[in-house]
């Protein structure tokens, strides 16, 4: 079966699904996106995921291209159409297609909107959040308004790619500072030596994750104390636990940092248990 995506108004087959050469996304990364999980073929907190988009869009002036509901709907049917049960729905909004000029385009032009969806393995998931994995420190070197969902994810890329050269499967970004701000796509969360739950504060230096915004919402429920703020990579050497929170891994535990075993060197209870529990206090729809 061929993987259907919509591209600014048709549902095409990938091999046919291309973009303008003068999109600014191409040229520029001048635009965001957003990913939202599918299970049981529903997605998972698409208000939330909506919300962010509109203040991603809003952000960088550019024109939401459709309704939220006609938006909703065209998900879903990607979702469907490409027999997604479990698995991501990715969509992608750029300013557009124009003549290569840095300055926004002169006159209104159409922003361009692509839906695509995928399967991911349910079972390799589960496995890989039952052993955990290893991550990397890399210094921080991204601009400083990454709480806008922007598809310029260049240090991203290079980030995780260190991760895979050295053998872990992640890396976490470290500020000047010497605080972590996140992981290459997701968010940071460890559990001290004295078991607190803490991840960082959402500011600009941060993607605030919708994962993590359901996670604060289920831990308030489950009476564990959560602080948000920064912590050092020292203070995550010496945590009982450590985990990543993103729409396509829920909570991931992380069992090394930079070689150094965090608590036994296996998945703590706490991040077994939110990953467990996730799904009660995610929206599907
Ligand atoms: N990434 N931080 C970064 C830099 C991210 O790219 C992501 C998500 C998150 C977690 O956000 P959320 O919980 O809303 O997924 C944090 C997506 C999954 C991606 O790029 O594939």
């Amino acid at each position: 079966m061929s993987r259907i995506a919509y591209i600014n108004g048709r549902y095409v087959p990938m091999r046919e699904a291309t973009v303008h050469v003068e999109d600014r996304g191409y040229q520029f990364a001048d635009g965001v996106y957003e990913v939202c999980e599918v299970r049981g073929g529903r997605l998972i907190d698409e208000r939330r995921h909506l919300d962010r988009l509109e203040r991603s869009l809003g952000e960088l002036r550019i024109r939401m291209p459709l309704s939220r509901a006609v938006l909703g709907v065209i998900l879903r049917e990607v979702v469907a159409r490409n027999r997604v049960g479990y698995g991501i729905v990715y969509l992608q909004i750029t300013r557009g297609v124009a003549k290569r000029d840095h300055a926004f385009p002169a006159g209104a032009i159409a922003p361009s909107l692509v839906v695509t969806a995928r399967r991911l393995d349910k079972a390799r998931n589960e496995a890989l959040a039952t052993r955990g994995i290893a991550v990397i420190s890399v210094p921080e070197n991204r601009w400083g308004r990454v709480d806008i969902k922007t598809i310029g994810l260049l240090p991203n890329v290079l980030a995780r790619q260190a991760a895979i050269d050295q053998g872990a499967r992640d890396a976490w970004f470290v500020d000047e500072a010497g605080f972590v701000t996140e992981a290459s796509s997701a968010n940071a969360w460890i559990v001290t030596d004295t078991g607190k739950l803490v991840t960082r504060h959402a500011d600009h230096a941060i993607l605030h994750g919708i994962t993590r915004g359901v996670v604060l919402d289920a831990v308030k429920e489950q009476n564990i104390a959560v602080e948000q703020r920064a912590f050092t990579l020292e203070e995550a050497y010496g945590a009982r636990e450590a985990f990543i929170t993103s729409a396509s891994q829920i909570v991931l535990p992380v069992i090394s940092i930079n070689g150094h075993l965090i608590g036994n060197g296996k998945p703590g209870p706490v991040g077994i248990a939110l990953r467990e529990v996730f799904h009660r206090y995610a929206e599907a729809g």
